[in-house]
C-alpha cells in the first residue's frame, strides 16, 4: 500500500523521525530554501504535516489543498494557526501529558537556581573568587510562598514539588479549581504582591500575550522573583527587563523568551538570571515519548479512530 504523504515542518529528534519516515513519506519542509517550489508539486498529494515548533499558517494549509491534519510533538500550540485550521476542517493534534515532569522539574531547578544563584556560585568556584573569600549569603527557598499562572497539569505537578520543600502554593487561573485545596486568587496582581516566587505555566497565544506585564511584575517587586517555563510572549520581556536592570525585582529563571532562540544581551548580563534555552521537555525519554504520541495521533487518524490527543 502506498505510504501516506506528511510534510514534516520542522525536524525531529532523531529517533522520532527514523519512526516517522518509516510509516510515511515524509517531505521535510524545513530543508527547503524555496518554499513554494518545495509545496507545488505536493499539493495534490498531502493529507498530514507534523510539526515539533515550527509555525504552521494558513498560507501553509492552503497550499496543502487535501491536508487533513496537523500533528505536533508539543504541548504548545501558539505556533499553529488553530482557527485556520478549524475554519478548513484540518484536525489537530498534540502530546500532552507525557512532559509534565520534565518541566515541572525545570521549574523546580530554575527556582533552586535563582534563589541560591548557583550558575553564580558555580563561575566563583571556577574563576578562583572563592580563594578570595566566602560567597555572599543567598535567599532561603523553602517555606517561601509560590504562585502559580495556570494551575494545569504542569502547574500541579510544580506544587506537589513545591509542597517538599515547605513551599505554600497558590495561584491563579481563568476560573477556580474546587477540586484542589490550594488558595485561588481571581486577581493576578492580588496574588502577585502576595508570593516570592511567580512561576508562569499557561499556553502562549493571544489569550495570554503579556498576561505579565509592568503591573504585575511592580506587584511582585522588590521580593518575588519569575519563573517562566512557558512561553516568552507571557511576559512583557522589555518590562522585565526594566524591573531586573533597576533591580526592582529578585530575580527571574527563564527558559522561553518572545523572539527564541534570540535572547537580549541585558539579560545576559544580569546576575539575578538563569537561562535556560527553551530545554522543558529536552529529555531522552520524554521527547521519545512525545514522537510516539505524535505518531499514536496520525496512526489514529489516517486508520479512522479517535484521536489519543485531540488539541481543539
Ligand atoms: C512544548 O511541548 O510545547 C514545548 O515547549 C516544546 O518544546
Amino acid at each position: 500500500m502506498d505510504r501516506v504523504d506528511l510534510v514534516a515542518a520542522s525536524a525531529f529528534y532523531p529517533p522520532v523521525m527514523e519512526a516517522l519516515t518509516a510509516a510515511y513519506a515524509v517531505h521535510p519542509l524545513y530543508q527547503a530554501t524555496d518554499r513554494a517550489a518545495f509545496l507545488t508539486p505536493l499539493k495534490d498529494k498531502v493529507r498530514g504535516i507534523a510539526t515539533f515548533t515550527s509555525r504552521v499558517d494558513a498560507g501553509l494549509m492552503d497550499a496543502l489543498p487535501r491536508l487533513e491534519i496537523v500533528a505536533s510533538m508539543s504541548i504548545g500550540l501558539d505556533h499553529i494557526d488553530l482557527a485556520a485550521a478549524k475554519a478548513r476542517g484540518i484536525r489537530v493534534t498534540n502530546t500532552p501529558g507525557v512532559l509534565t515532569d520534565d518541566v515541572a522539574d525545570l521549574a523546580i531547578g530554575l527556582m533552586v537556581a535563582v534563589s541560591r544563584r548557583l550558575v553564580v556560585a558555580d563561575r566563583y568556584v571556577r574563576d578562583g573568587s572563592w580563594l578570595k573569600g566566602p560567597m555572599p549569603l543567598e535567599r532561603k527557598l523553602s517555606g517561601t510562598t509560590l504562585g502559580v499562572l495556570g494551575m494545569g497539569r504542569i502547574g500541579q505537578a510544580i506544587a506537589k514539588r513545591a509542597a517538599a520543600m515547605n513551599m505554600t502554593t497558590v495561584y491563579h487561573g481563568p476560573r477556580r479549581k474546587p477540586e484542589l485545596s490550594y488558595r485561588f486568587y481571581p486577581d493576578l496582581a492580588v496574588m502577585a504582591a502576595d508570593v516570592d516566587y511567580l512561576v508562569i505555566a499557561v499556553p502562549g497565544g493571544p489569550a495570554t500575550q503579556h498576561l505579565v506585564d509592568a503591573r504585575i511584575i511592580a506587584a511582585l517587586a522588590p521580593k518575588g522573583a519569575i519563573i517562566n517555563i512557558a512561553r516568552g510572549s507571557v511576559v512583557d520581556q522589555a518590562a522585565l527587563i526594566e524591573a531586573l536592570t533597576e533591580r526592582k525585582l529578585a530575580g527571574a529563571g527563564l527558559d522561553v523568551f518572545e523572539e527564541e532562540p534570540r535572547v537580549p544581551e541585558a539579560l545576559t548580563r544580569l546576575d539575578s538570571v538563569v537561562l535556560t534555552p527553551h530545554i522543558g521537555s529536552a529529555t531522552h525519554g520524554t521527547r521519545l515519548a512525545m514522537g510516539r504520541l505524535m505518531l499514536d495521533n496520525l496512526a489514529a487518524h489516517f486508520a479512522g479512530k479517535p484521536l489519543p490527543a485531540p488539541a481543539v
